[in-house]
């Protein structure tokens, strides 16, 4: 029997490719760019099945335009925020994603993120890497210490819950809001709030860590920022839309904030260059899950969806 045909537009690791020319017949996208919306619409006519990632835009009008070839979007990214899902599922087309298996690198990046912006990690390096280090005082370098802080987590999904293990290394406090809580033996200790601001407020370093909705595009607005304690540091390693970032740039330039980690922002690729005049503020390129291990376990997730559905299964992380 002929093997579904899946179109994979960007290069992912070695192993999936791997697998999935065992069990595919693959077209892989020559360059690794994003799919733009008019190579996504012409391969849903040669396609049963695509592994996107969240640089691929499945808008309501792509999803209207494809063809009824493709069957399942099988994401290669927990996020979904790049996809009108109610659109494709009124095409009847399956979207799955890669919940879990990136929950331990991202969450290692929000450490690295929220460490260096305390620690003055660009600003230290600098000064060292150019030769300005010409002395040595105790007033020198002085940050914010990360033990035995007080850690607010915005989104307490995998992601969130992997940061709260790992903060129980530095002794840090850690606070959460969600929209559920969640149950005693879950929480591992961190208490809940019930609203947004409550958290805020006993957060001095605040990570978020929840999906790009319309109910958290843009949630933190200057307001927000400001209830945040003087001195206290912001970590974005979810999306750039949950923030305002002008009113992020103002928080850092009127020293309300003392920094900020960010590993994504509203526009990407790029980031914001406003941001890079500031040494407090740490960034990445969207590079949270970009680990092997965990750019293997995405590659083979999404490919586990993609077997279920051919062999006729719901697959796992249907949405
Ligand atoms: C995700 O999986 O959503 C990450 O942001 C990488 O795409």
């Amino acid at each position: 029997m002929a093997k579904p045909v899946i179109w994979i537009p960007r290069h992912l690791s070695d192993a999936t490719l791997e697998r999935a020319r065992r069990d595919y017949d693959v077209i892989l996208k020559q360059e690794d760019t994003p799919g733009t919306a008019q190579e996504i619409i012409e391969m849903s006519a040669q396609a049963d099945g695509m592994i996107p990632c969240h640089s691929e835009h499945f808008t309501a009008d792509v999803a209207g335009r494809l063809d009824p070839r493709l069957k399942i979007i099988a994401n290669h990214s927990v996020g979904t925020d790049h996809c009108d899902l109610n659109a494709l599922k009124a095409r009847g087309i399956t979207v799955t994603n890669t919940p879990d298996v990136l929950n331990d690198a991202t969450a290692e990046l929000a450490v690295m993120l929220m460490l260096n912006a305390a620690r003055r990690a660009v600003e230290g390096d600098r000064i060292v890497r150019t030769g300005a280090w010409d002395s040595w005082s105790p007033a020198f370098m002085v940050g914010k210490q990360v033990t035995g802080a007080r850690l607010g987590i915005v989104g307490m999904g995998g992601v969130g819950r992997a940061l709260a293990r790992k903060a129980r290394g530095f002794d840090m406090a850690v606070h959460y809001h969600n929209r559920h809580r969640l149950p005693t033996e879950a929480e591992m200790g961190a208490i809940y709030h019930k609203t947004l601001d409550d958290l805020l407020e006993v957060s001095d370093f605040l990570s978020l860590n929840c999906p790009a909705t319309p109910e958290t595009t843009g949630m933190m607005t200057s307001e927000r920022l400001a209830r945040m304690p003087r001195g206290s540091i912001l970590v974005n390693a979810a999306r750039g839309a949950l923030v305002d970032e002008d009113a992020l740039l103002d928080a850092i330039e009127a020293g309300h904030l003392a920094g900020a980690g960010l590993d994504c922002f509203v526009t990407e690729p790029g980031g914001n260059p406003a941001f890079a005049k500031h040494e407090n503020i740490v960034m990445m390129p969207h590079a949270g899950s970009a680990t092997r291990k965990t750019r293997d376990a995405m590659g083979f997730r999404a490919l586990d969806n993609l077997d279920a559905f051919f062999d006729g299964h719901a697959p796992k992380d249907a949405l």
